[in-house]
């Protein structure tokens, strides 16, 4: 995830931007860069790859005396991770740098483009320092200019500028995207997306609010809220310990992850989604000629989503799929058509045994593509092609945020392979499309929903089981809700299809045993509530999970009412990942670092 850092004062400028963005480096970036004005001159360096290429970059240029600087680590979303799109980017006169994503730059670029502007980057960002310059042309003082052009913008953003036309100010503004300002007795003022970089510098900082906007400058703070009144900083302490910092005010890697899946999932969707198609820049659309089979090969929670999609694959693309677990397809002596696609999905990139079975299809001339969370990652480089998921670094060892945006991923291409092989009608793709833009949306965690999970998990510590049932790609969530539990709270669960309990797990049926049901209203809700219906009458202990009351449950977890199955799994998938949470918040267990698990195993 991105990351920005700004400094205006007296010392060592570039150092403190370097520092302050190696604090910022747990975040997962694939480029860098930094720029500062001093003495009315711009130094701008730009680094792919980790920091150190860009100190390396930066070692002959030193600052002392006042400076203005701005810095940014980039995890790229829009456009490949390159110099020419590594932030701060550059107008005639001025530097910006910027996390979120300005919605309506397509508009903004080509009337800029109009106007005779020549971008240099693939990002969205690169519009805001165009935009100020026009508008610097027409306003009288550089705050005009901008507060004009953030009136003009739309979508998520933290933004900083420095122009050479007010030569000592930072402008800065927040919304949707954290940023926060600091001070401390030396009139030195800093900038981070996170406390973080700050931690050591300041004494207190103030944190924006959404919509707020100004300028620092030596003598002043100045904050704009959305309605253009002028706010009153308002300082506190800053946090002294890195680690929580990190954590962003959440107690836990997880839980913090849990909750950014609404931006992860935008990310992921960015510029792939038009009014009638999807779009992946990354694939040629030749590349699935003469393909009449998908196959599927991942591990862990990376399964569970391939198993998701091959639902979506068979429903929407209506072609052949099937799933396989690696370790198992390595030693099995499989057989493999070139007519099939051989698709694996890794959140690293570097599981073993997944790479293995990759390595496998391509000896055996296989088209290849992988689906995977980190670039430059063995996967990504041996594959023939790559669609990058775009949940940032993920730091939890249980999976969350990594597997949202690997189904979000799967759904997409569902469509395009659909598209491709024309099996639905623009109608329905459209309309699909207009759900897909709901996702983020419906993966918001409400303070009512978190605190109802919080006080039912007080009531799931015990017992000799949980089963986490679900029929179709609710079976899959029902094995993901199960590997969440067991893989922290260390209590056995097993994920089963609804309509196979009573081939045997019905057996084991008492109070003690626990039934975590998922009851889609807009899938074979009658056939899943008969399934449930069937443990209720053995007395399981059940919990149900859906969008309509339920009453033969013991406890009840209600979504909301939304008009699509996968909008329902999205919304069921934050469910079982909280429940799972706070299982093992409740047993005091490390929720992070579960006992005897890695987060990449790169041993077979
Ligand atoms: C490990 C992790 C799991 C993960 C699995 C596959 O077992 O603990 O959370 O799902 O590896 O990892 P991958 O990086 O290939 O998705």
């Amino acid at each position: 995830m991105c990351g920005i850092v700004g400094y205006l004062g007296e010392k060592n400028t570039k150092e403190i931007l370097l520092d302050g963005l190696k604090e910022l480096e747990y975040r997962g970036y694939d480029s860098a860069g930094i720029a500062v004005l001093q003495n009315k001159t711009f130094s701008n360096y730009k680094a792919v790859g980790k920091l150190i290429n860009l100190e390396e970059k930066t070692k002959d240029f030193t600052t002392k005396d006042f400076a203005v600087g701005i810095g940014h680590t980039r995890w790229a979303t829009h456009g490949k991770p390159t110099e020419l799109n590594a932030h701060p980017h550059v107008g005639e006169n001025s530097y910006v740098v910027h996390n979120g994503i300005i919605e309506n730059y397509v508009e903004l670029k080509r009337s800029l483009e109009a106007d005779g502007v020549k971008f240099l980057s693939q990002t969205d960002t690169e519009v805001i320092v165009h935009q100020f310059e026009k508008n610097l042309k027409i306003e009288k003082t550089a705050f005009e200019a901008f507060s004009k052009t953030i009136s003009e913008l739309e979508g998520a953003y933290a933004i900083l500028l420095v122009t050479k036309s007010e030569d000592a100010t930072i402008f800065f503004a927040k919304h949707g995207s954290p940023m926060l300002v600091g001070i401390n007795q030396e009139n030195e003022k800093y900038f981070a997306s996170s406390d973080t970089p700050l931690i050591g510098h300041a004494k207190e900082v103030n944190y924006f609010e959404d919509g707020d906007y100004g300028f620092v400058s030596n003598d002043e703070i100045a904050i704009f809220s959305k309605d253009a009144k002028k706010q009153k900083p308002v300082f506190q302490a800053i946090s002294t310990n890195r680690l929580s910092a990190q954590k962003d005010g959440y107690r836990f890697f997880m839980e913090k992850e849990i909750y950014e899946q609404s931006d992860v999932i935008a990310d992921t969707l960015l510029g792939r989604l038009s009014e009638d198609a999807i779009h992946f820049d990354e694939l040629d659309p030749a590349f699935f000629d003469g393909i009449n089979e998908i196959k599927l090969c991942a591990c862990g929670t990376s399964y569970h989503s391939a198993l998701t999609a091959s639902y979506m694959f068979e429903r929407y693309a209506k072609i052949r799929c099937s799933v396989e677990i690696a370790s198992e397809f390595r030693y099995r002596e499989p057989l493999m058509c070139k007519d099939t696609l051989f698709v694996v999905i890794s959140q690293s990139g570097e599981t073993a045994d997944t790479l293995e079975t990759l390595k496998m299809a391509k000896k055996a001339g296989l088209k290849t593509l992988v689906v995977c969370n980190v670039d430059n990652s063995s996967m990504v480089r041996l594959a023939d092609a790559c669609i990058l998921t775009r949940a940032g670094i993920e730091k939890g060892v249980a999976s969350t945020k990594a597997f949202a945006t690997q189904v979000t991923v799967f759904w997409m291409l569902s469509l395009y392979i659909a598209k491709l092989r024309d099996t639905m009608t623009s109608k329905k793709l459209a309309h699909q499309i207009f759900l897909l833009r709901g996702v983020p949306g419906s993966v918001k965690v409400t303070d009512t929903m978190h605190e109802r999970i919080k006080r039912l998990s007080k009531r799931y510590l015990h017992g000799h089981g949980f089963f986490f049932i679900g029929r179709d790609v609710f079976f899959p969530l029902a094995l993901e809700g199960a590997l969440k539990l067991k893989e922290i709270s260390y209590l056995h669960a097993e994920g089963y299809p609804s309509g196979e309990m009573k081939h045997g797990p019905i057996a084991l049926a008492d109070p003690e045993l626990f039934t975590i049901a998922l009851l889609p209203q807009h899938l074979l809700y009658e056939k899943s509530k008969s399934n449930v219906e069937e443990l209720s009458a053995r007395d399981s202990t059940i919990c149900a999970i859906s969008a309509i009351e339920f009453d033969k449950a013991d406890d009840f977890i209600q979504i909301n009412q939304c008009e699509d199955y996968m909008l329902e799994f999205f919304q069921m998938m934050v469910v079982v990942q909280l429940l799972s949470l706070e299982i093992s918040v409740r047993l005091g267990n490390d929720v992070d670092m579960p006992r005897n698990l890695a987060k990449s195993v790169t041993v077979e």
